[in-house]
């Protein structure tokens, strides 16, 4: 088993490639160095951007060979799927715009997938993708980065043993400023992309952010939407795309939540947080402060559980690399979703079953999940807030 305590002790590396991630991207350096965070996964063939110029620029700072730097993913994906040393799974860390388009000819060729979110466009292409990956065999991670945390693990312990009852009401907040102003007029890319509908799809604000806390509340609790109620507003009113999300929620065993998710909130930087109450207790987690979890049982004093400490569990402590007091985040979390996908995917090269210690990492369901959820509140909201089911 890769467990990110013990890596340096094992002599498996898993090869791959990336798909997006050029010269002046964000997420895809952050992939990059996460994968090799444990020395479990080495990158050996790219597509790095649509122009082949750029891609063979990132590849020669990267020290990939020439021969395995590609024009686009389609020459990738068959090439590499005809060599014998080819790519043991590919991440597409390009915008939303070519998830499908570039997952499935990867699936097609035979090669296991791990995928940025939004899954794609389309409840139709979402479920494609599943049946592919499900009739090839064939992994398929989304990279829902909050699931990495310790403690979201350790959330995931507490609510799914039952420590804090029946769930009766959830609130999930992601607020950010970084969309205030009108920041896609300037060079800023990734604003520019977030923005435009034929890029990012039919929600920027919801289906960027939003989809975090769908899935980072799912993780936790297991629990699936039923119905949702959503109004989104494009602010200022210009935009083509919503900067703001208000979504009521029902969840399919009667419990309610309340989502929130802006990019012009201003005095937030990326405030992700979920609170979560049950009928015995209630748990509290802040992507800003992600080392410390709010653990409270009713009539008892609130308490404050640290990463690292010899009571967290088992799986949480998995997780953990450095000492209680020695920060660990964003970058650490990214490399626990690479360890999770590759102790499953060096179990499934090598024919070994798949035992209840194997971490889950989050996969093509939780794309499909998010794409519903993505599609039903821009439904809700267009439809002047109505309720919708969630199927
Ligand atoms: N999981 C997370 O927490 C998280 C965080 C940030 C971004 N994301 C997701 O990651 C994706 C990328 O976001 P970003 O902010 O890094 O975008 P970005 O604009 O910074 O980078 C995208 C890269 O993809 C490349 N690209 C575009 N089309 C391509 C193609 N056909 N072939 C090869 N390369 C191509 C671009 O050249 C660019 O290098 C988005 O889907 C976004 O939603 C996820």
């Amino acid at each position: 088993m890769i467990d990110a305590k013990k890596s340096e002790q094992s002599d498996i590396t898993l090869h791959y490639g990336m798909v997006g991630g050029g010269e002046g991207s964000f997420i895809g350096d952050v992939h990059r160095k996460a994968a090799a965070f444990d020395g479990k996964c080495r990158l050996v063939a790219g597509c790095f951007s649509r122009t082949y110029s750029k891609t063979l620029a990132t590849g020669e700072k990267l020290d990939i060979s020439k021969e395995r730097l590609y024009e686009n993913y389609q020459q990738m994906a068959q090439m590499e799927s005809e060599r014998e040393d080819g790519i043991d799974f590919v991440s597409i860390v390009a915008q939303n715009y070519i998830h499908y388009d570039v997952a499935k000819a990867f699936l097609q060729a035979g090669i296991h997938v791990v995928c940025e979110k939004p899954l794609c466009f389309e409840i139709e292409q979402a479920k494609e993708l599943k049946q592919l990956a499900e009739d090839n065999n064939l992994l398929f991670m989304v990279t829902y980065s909050y699931s990495g945390y310790p403690m979201v693990e350790e959330a995931r312990h507490i609510v799914q043993s039952g420590q804090i009852g029946e769930i009766r009401t959830i609130m999930g907040e992601y607020p950010q400023d970084w969309l205030t102003n009108l920041e896609e007029e300037t060079d800023n890319q990734q604003a520019q992309w977030r923005t435009d509908p034929k890029i990012a799809g039919i929600s920027n604000c919801l289906g960027d952010i939003g989809s975090h806390i769908e899935n980072t509340v799912h993780y936790i609790t297991g629990l699936n939407i039923k119905r949702v109620c959503a109004k989104l507003e494009c602010i200022p009113p210009k935009r083509p795309l919503d900067t703001n999300a208000q979504v009521l929620v029902e969840f399919e065993n009667g419990a309610s939540g309340m989502y929130w998710s802006s990019q012009i909130a201003v005095g937030h930087e990326n405030g992700l947080r979920v609170r979560i109450y049950g009928t015995k207790g209630s748990i509290e987690w802040s992507q800003e402060t992600p080392n410390a979890l709010k653990v409270c049982a009713i009539g008892e004093p609130v308490q404050i559980y640290s990463r690292s400490q010899g009571y967290i569990g088992h799986k949480a402590q998995q997780l953990t690399r450095l000492p209680a007091g020695h920060p660990e985040a964003y970058y650490e979390a990214f490399a626990n979703i690479y360890v999770k996908f590759a102790q499953v995917l060096v179990k499934t090269l090598h024919n070994q079953e798949l035992s209840h210690e194997d971490l889950k990492f989050t996969d093509v369901t939780d794309g499909l999940n998010g794409v519903l959820f993505i599609h039903k509140c821009v439904e809700s909201s267009k439809k002047g807030s109505i309720w919708v089911n969630v199927e």
